[in-house]
């Protein structure tokens, strides 16, 4: 290497600010130790500033940046680690001692510094998914949002569980529709990743009792459910399914608070809820007996019965069905017609012919939730649910 050349690598480390400092801090505790007078001292409020980002943080940095983290706060609120190293199978406090301990005599000044830094180089860190996409809806998990040719498209994104839906996949469908509604789209449209377009309500929310109890975890569960309902309720803008496969629970019952649904003849529509020891969601036991009359409703409701596409186009649950093979392509032709039409007056026109009813469907809304948290809480709930997973294990 030539002096020229050392000097350009020298430099360019240099210019590399606080990327050089972290890496300083985490890799050369020793060579830190030589620097200490030229770095400047930190204020407190900088410090305390980072540890209020370090909160906003929306994915988990992994263990190995949590421990260094973990260190370098420790060395720059204490100083060096003072405390005895901890017995060989205290696994985790023992990585942490390991952490603060590697970091020897940095002096808390530059371990403040070091920490400040990384702390801002996660905040600024992207997700793979928003490295590569050019709009911020690919921050979604459990979903594939896209707006282009004046449609948003939900797509739920878990087709290897059927697309069950999680308690993350509730709270996604909730924001992506919040912005939606306020997007420059003209229409929304809902539809599944995979063979299927969805499998309900994903059955392990119901497996991790939290300590805090199930009654808890019920209360909760069906604040969302509610809250989650409402988001279709108050959708002030037209809402279209296209129902890609067959459909089970929530995802059914919802199809009463779409404007249009649209399905492949392979499609079929069940509500297992007795086969659960649940009860009607999504509005359903309002807008089902109303859309098809209380017999046909009572049979999919209560009786567990599975709709075909062509059945539930024929009780008027769907708009219309397409052969699978051509399913894709006539239906996204149509939507995009649909969609250069005047994006106020179709948004109004909706709005009307929902407005009528919308009281009535939030006081069902609450009434379907009250009765399913008791539904949640009966032994016949919990049996059937693990009935379910132990049918599965047995396979
Ligand atoms: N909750 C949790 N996991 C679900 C699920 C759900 N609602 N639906 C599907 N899955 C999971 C399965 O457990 C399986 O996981 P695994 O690969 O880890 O074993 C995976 O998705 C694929 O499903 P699988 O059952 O193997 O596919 P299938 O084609 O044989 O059956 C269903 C598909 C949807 C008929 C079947 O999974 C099912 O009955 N699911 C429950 C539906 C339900 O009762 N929903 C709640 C309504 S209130």
């Amino acid at each position: 290497m030539t002096v020229s050349s050392l000097q350009a690598t020298r430099s360019r480390w240099q210019s590399l600010g606080s990327v050089r400092r972290v890496v300083q801090a985490l890799c050369f505790p020793a060579l830190q130790l030589h620097t200490t007078s030229s770095v400047m001292q930190v204020s407190q409020e900088e410090f305390e500033k980072a540890k209020e980002q370090l909160k906003s943080l929306k994915e988990d940095p992994g263990n190995e940046v949590k421990l260094k983290l973990y260190g370098l706060f420790k060395q720059a609120s204490q100083g060096p680690c003072n405390v005895p190293k901890p017995g060989m199978l205290d696994f985790v406090n023992k990585a942490k001692w390991d952490a603060w301990n590697s970091l020897g005599s940095l002096s808390k000044d530059n371990a403040r510094q070091a920490y400040i830094d990384l702390v801002s180089s996660l905040v600024s860190m992207k997700s793979p998914k928003e490295k590569t996409a050019s709009d911020s809806k690919s921050k979604y998990q459990t979903l594939e949002v896209i707006t282009q040719d004046n449609i948003t498209k939900i797509m739920l994104n878990r087709p290897q569980k059927k697309n069950a839906i999680t308690t993350q996949m509730y709270n996604e469908i909730m924001q992506a529709l919040e912005e939606a509604g306020k997007d420059d789209s003209v229409i929304t449209v809902f539809t599944g990743s995979g063979d299927y377009y969805c499998s309900g309500n994903d059955l392990n929310n119901f497996m991790n009792i939290p300590p805090s109890g199930k009654e808890k975890m019920a209360e909760d569960s069906a604040v969302m459910l509610e809250k989650f309902v409402s988001h279709f309720i108050n959708f002030p803008k037209p809402l279209i399914a296209v129902v890609n496969g067959p459909a089970v629970g929530i995802s059914v019952t919802l199809l009463g608070l779409f404007d249009i649904v649209y399905a492949t003849e392979r499609a079929t529509f069940q509500t297992p809820f007795s086969q659960l020891a649940q009860s009607p969601e999504g509005c359903s036991s309002f807008l089902f007996p109303r859309i098809m009359g209380f017999a046909k409703a009572n049979e999919i409701l209560i009786f567990n019965k599975v709709l075909t596409a062509v059945e539930a186009c024929d009780r008027g649950l769907v708009t219309e069905v397409f052969p699978d093979t051509t399913f894709q392509k006539e239906v996204w032709a149509r939507l995009k017609n649909y969609a250069k039409l005047p994006k106020n007056s179709l948004a109004f026109s909706k709005q009307l012919i929902r407005g009528m009813d919308k009281e009535k469907l939030h006081i069902v809304n609450t009434q379907e939730c009250k009765l399913l948290k008791e539904r949640w809480l009966s032994d016949e709930c919990m049996n059937a649910i693990i009935d379910f997973f132990q049918k599965k294990s047995k396979l």
